[in-house]
């Protein structure tokens, strides 16, 4: 089987545990881009990297570059580029940084790997992935965002340490847009089948959402910049789906046609992930309560899209 060509665009902090995780589980030769001031940069990193796999002895090839043509052909891409929020800031407020980076990257993307399969993490993520399908043209089955995994990989974490089972056990799914008022899913939160709520108290559970809706403002606070080796790994689950055609059912924000009512709208929700990219996504039965939850973070996603689609460019 021909090796993929995974093209990472941003080399910073999750850009470089990205490329890790990539040759870790040799998914597939990794080009790690970055603007021209920061080439070097991913010089460094690349080689670090590729410099590992003497000592794990596998094949994979990592190239650090600042040239899109370096990226062509990819298979997949992954998308990074931009700022990260720093203590006091929220998501939304790196728009007007991030749009133009977005756009660029969109418009290079176009050009050079027309036909990749796109993971967008830039923040604010369901916006920027919503401008990236708008600019690029891209189809839908082929541009998701990644939030939901890593949102849902905190909620279980939590819910494992709190209920005292292991976190393998923990369904655990997290919806809608990835900002502060995201909505864990608690009707389908189970510890292998048994409802959640057997093993964890009301008051609890209760604490336990909160903390995952604050959960990357906890990590910025305490590193004073965002999360990266959770986020990477989110991403990762998504790109091995498509690549190895593993048919994952995960929560990635994806582009609505009607679902759950809204249309449109890059948001959360439960996809099916397999070569064909997003091959299905999955309307939940949710709680009346949980349908208004969703309904407000809608709100709040079409606000910052309604922003961005305004600002000129
Ligand atoms: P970072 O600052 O370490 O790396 C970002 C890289 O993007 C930098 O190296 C920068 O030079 C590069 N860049 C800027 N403009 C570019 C362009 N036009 N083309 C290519 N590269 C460009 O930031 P980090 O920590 O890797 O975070 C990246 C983004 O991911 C941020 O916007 C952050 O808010 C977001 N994020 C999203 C999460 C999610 O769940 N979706 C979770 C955590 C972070």
């Amino acid at each position: 089987m021909a090796t993929k060509k995974i093209a990472l665009i941003g080399a910073g902090n999750i850009g470089g545990e990205l490329a890790n995780l990539i040759v870790q589980r040799q998914l597939g030769d990794v080009v790690l881009f970055d603007v021209p001031a920061r080439e070097n940069f991913a010089k460094g990193k690349a080689l670090d990297l590729e410099q590992a796999t003497a000592l794990s002895g596998n094949q994979t090839r990592v190239k650090g570059t600042s040239s899109w043509a370096d990226c062509a052909g990819a298979d997949v891409i992954i998308i990074t580029a931009g700022i990260p929020r720093k203590p006091g800031q929220s998501r939304d407020d790196l728009v007007a940084t991030n749009l133009p980076i977005i756009r660029d990257v969109a418009d290079n993307a176009k050009q050079h790997c027309p036909n990749a399969f796109v993971v967008v993490i830039s923040n604010p993520l369901d916006a920027m992935v919503y401008e990236f399908k708008r600019r690029t043209g891209f189809p839908a089955a082929r541009v998701v965002g990644m939030a939901g995994t890593l949102d849902s990989a905190r909620f279980g974490l939590f819910l494992a340490r709190e209920a005292n089972v292991s976190v393998q056990d923990v369904r655990a799914m997290v919806l809608g847009g990835h900002g502060d008022d995201m909505v864990p899913v608690l009707s389908n939160t189970t510890i292998n089948g048994v409802p959640a709520s057997l093993l964890v108290d009301a008051a609890k559970l209760d604490a336990i959402v909160e903390r995952t809706r604050k959960g990357g403002g906890e990590i910025v606070n305490l590193m004073g910049t965002s999360a990266y080796y959770a986020p990477a790994a989110g991403a990762i689950a998504i790109a091995e789906s498509f690549l190895r055609d593993q048919k994952r059912l995960l929560p990635c924000a994806a582009y609505l046609e009607g679902q759950y009512g809204y249309t449109d709208l890059y948001m959360g929700v439960p996809v099916v992930i397999g070569s064909g990219g997003v091959e299905k996504i999955l309307e939940l039965p949710l709680s009346a309560a949980e349908k208004t939850m969703l309904e407000k973070s809608a709100k709040s996603v079409q606000g910052i899209v309604d922003v961005v689609k305004k600002a000129a460019g």
